[in-house]
């Protein structure tokens, strides 16, 4: 892109989350972008047009026409270098989908030759609800980027997935898929990510906290930089879908290490940020287990340690594990980077308020087969992802010279 100000057609939709709004088009204007807004008819519950043209420095445009003069949709999809529909209401994301053209918003979303980018914001249960997954899917299918929701406390007073993503964070996701590089175009990236699940009996099962969260956000990550992308996930992970990735979704560590093994030869980086099981039940009772007066034990044995499995495998692959302490963080990471034969780890410790698993955020430090120690600051887990992603770019391209 040219040395011009990035030129941002920002859509706002009907949604509590629009009070942001000002403060997203000063977020835009701050980081030198030149902000044209669009509203819908029910944004203008939620957000004054007058903040917005002061702000933005421009008219705030809502309809389709204006005291007799056609606003010109076409021109304006041509004009920007993004379209962002943030907040991005269910009804908005459904009608995008859907290709209905009641509002100039919508009529710009069809005529935008741009990236497009939405930032959805709604209750929990309306975000879940399989005909929005499906909406959004749809709009992902067609190229449409999408940011967030994140996690947090909703205007409902319910806790969960549905809020908009913060200002700063839609500025610097807009900017860098705007600049990002298909720095890994052709390139086979597998991740494993989430828990697996250890049956004790038909209806109980070992397991732990991870969400998949971390695993999800370096399989959208590597796909925006143009990867083919793998995800191995477990089925205690949060639902996760996403058309433009290859998933399989497994459940004990021995699915895990057949689902990673048949995908590891034509691997160019794999990342193993499962949370797998070390034990398993020795027999896995074939009804119920009744309880009894008495206590009871379950005899466990070894599961394979699949990173270690795939590190003595290892050709060519740019192998990444994880290590989650909670003491001796950097001598037991180091252990497991050289133990597993891998090319690089990232420790994150259960010290650190904000890591681990179930959150929106995590502290990483990250060590390579090199010597390397790098630590970073608390970061959501998109940034994460890039800071990962980054570092695993470096070696790979240190191993081509
Ligand atoms: N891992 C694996 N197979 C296992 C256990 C762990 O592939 N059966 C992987 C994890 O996905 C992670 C790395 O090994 O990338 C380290 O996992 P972690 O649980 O931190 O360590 P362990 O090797 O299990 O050792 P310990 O539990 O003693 O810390």
């Amino acid at each position: 892109m040219s040395s011009q100000p990035t030129r941002i057609l920002l859509g706002i939709t009907g949604s509590i989350a629009a009070y942001k709004t000002p403060e997203l088009v000063r977020a835009f204007i701050k980081a030198g972008c030149e902000v044209k807004v669009v509203i819908t008819p029910s944004a203008n519950d939620f957000v004054s047009e007058l903040s917005l043209a002061t702000v933005s420095k421009n008219e705030v445009l809502g309809n389709i026409h204006n005291e007799g003069q056609w606003n010109n949709h076409v021109e304006l999809g041509m004009w920007a270098h993004a379209f962002i529909v943030a907040p991005a209401s269910a009804n908005t994301i459904a009608k995008m989908a859907q290709g209905i053209c009641d509002n100039l918003l919508l009529a710009c979303f069809l005529s935008a030759r741009c990236k497009v980018m939405i930032a959805p914001a709604m209750d929990l249960d309306m975000y879940h609800h399989a005909a929005t997954q499906n909406n959004l899917n749809t709009l992902r299918q067609r190229g449409v980027i999408t940011i967030g929701p994140a996690s947090g406390e909703l205007a409902s007073g319910l806790i969960g997935d549905g809020r908009m993503e913060e200002p700063s964070t839609i500025v610097n996701e807009v900017l860098r898929s705007l600049h990002v590089s298909n720095s890994l175009k052709n390139k086979q990236v597998v991740i494993t990510a989430g828990p697996t699940r250890e049956a004790i009996d038909p209806v109980r099962f070992i397991s732990n906290h991870s969400t998949g969260k971390m695993g999800v956000a370096l399989a959208e990550e590597a796909l925006q930089r143009g990867a083919n992308v793998k995800l191995i996930i477990g089925k205690g992970a949060l639902g996760y879908t996403n058309p433009n990735m290859e998933i399989s979704c497994v459940d004990t560590a021995e699915e895990m290490l057949n689902a990673s093994l048949s995908s590891f030869e034509k691997a160019d980086i794999f990342i193993m940020s499962a949370a797998v099981a070390d034990y398993t039940p020795e027999h896995v009772a074939t009804q119920k287990i009744k309880k009894k007066e008495d206590d009871m034990s379950i005899s466990l044995k070894r599961t394979p340690d699949i990173l270690a499995t795939l590190g003595s495998k290892k050709k060519n692959q740019l192998l990444v594990g994880f290590a989650l302490e909670t003491n001796n963080e950097l001598e037991y990471a180091k252990n497991k980077l050289e133990k597993k034969n891998l090319d690089m780890i990232v420790l994150n410790s259960l010290q650190d308020a904000g890591a681990g698993f179930a959150t929106d955020t995590n502290k990483i430090s990250i060590l390579d087969n090199e010597g390397n120690e790098l630590h970073f600051e608390l970061k959501t887990k998109k940034m994460v992802a890039i800071d990962i992603l980054n570092h695993a770019e470096k070696i790979m391209i240190k191993n081509i010279n």
